[in-house]
């Protein structure tokens, strides 16, 4: 499981080592996302927290990823991004969530918060592909085009200056408690993320042996 703030780089590393591993990489804030465009109820509901910067009700997350999770390609590994986010999140996973999959690591992506700001407020994703791109640190060849697939370009709308301070709000209040929740357990690995993306990705990968 990556953890960490927002924009800490975990959806950018989790869709490369799951590439690489050939493992489910389950995002919560991409499924979410997915609802959103699709206009579900589920969508309906979750995009008004998400647009202010708050979290999803654990019990909508908490199912959500319950039948993600039964799915045939996250059967036997997975790597988890974006959830746990909450103790009672992380309670459900001990508890019964993760069928015979078990939690092995838990790597904690540290960045200081004033270089969290600067990559939040520049980061483009692609509207076709879902690549995850940033004006400055990680350019595309074309402005507004995704060096992947052509698609267009887009800002998240929770990457605005006041959904940005609300949400490191919330995870400073509502997720850093399981920094120890899981350094008790022992399986607390810690990185630190505020390198170029190509170093942070050969030490996770040395983490997760
Ligand atoms: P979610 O999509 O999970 O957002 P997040 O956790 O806030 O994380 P981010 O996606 O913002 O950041 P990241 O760490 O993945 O960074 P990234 O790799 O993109 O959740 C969105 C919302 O959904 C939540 O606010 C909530 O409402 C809801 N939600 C989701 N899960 C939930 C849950 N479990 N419970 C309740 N609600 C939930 O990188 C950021 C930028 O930095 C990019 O531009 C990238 O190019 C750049 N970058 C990455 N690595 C580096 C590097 N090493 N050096 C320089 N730049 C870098």
């Amino acid at each position: 499981m990556f953890l960490g703030a927002p924009g800490a780089g975990k959806g950018t590393q989790a869709k490369r080592v799951a590439e690489a591993a050939s493992v489910a990489h389950i995002s919560t804030g991409d499924m979410l996302r997915q609802e959103v465009s699709a206009g579900t109820p589920l969508g309906l509901e979750a995009k008004t927290f998400m647009d202010a910067g708050k979290l999803v009700p654990d019990e909508v997350i908490i199912g959500m990823v319950r039948a993600r999770i039964q799915q045939p390609d996250a059967r036997s590994a997975w790597i988890l991004d974006g959830f746990p986010r909450t103790l009672p999140q992380a309670e459900a996973l001990d508890r019964n969530l993760s069928g015979s999959a078990a939690l092995s690591h838990v790597i904690y992506f540290a960045v200081p918060e004033s270089v969290l700001i600067g990559r939040l407020s520049g980061r483009r994703t692609c509207s076709k592909c879902g690549a995850i791109w940033h004006v400055e640190h990680q350019p595309t060849k074309t402005p507004g085009i995704c060096d992947q697939c052509g698609g267009a370009l887009v800002q998240r709308s929770d990457d605005r200056p006041e959904a940005i301070g609300k949400r490191l709000e919330v995870y400073r209040s509502q997720t850093s408690p399981l920094l120890a929740y899981y350094r008790d357990r022992r399986i607390l690995r810690e990185i630190d993320a505020n390198r170029s993306p190509d170093v942070v990705y050969k030490e996770l990968l040395k983490l997760m042996q």
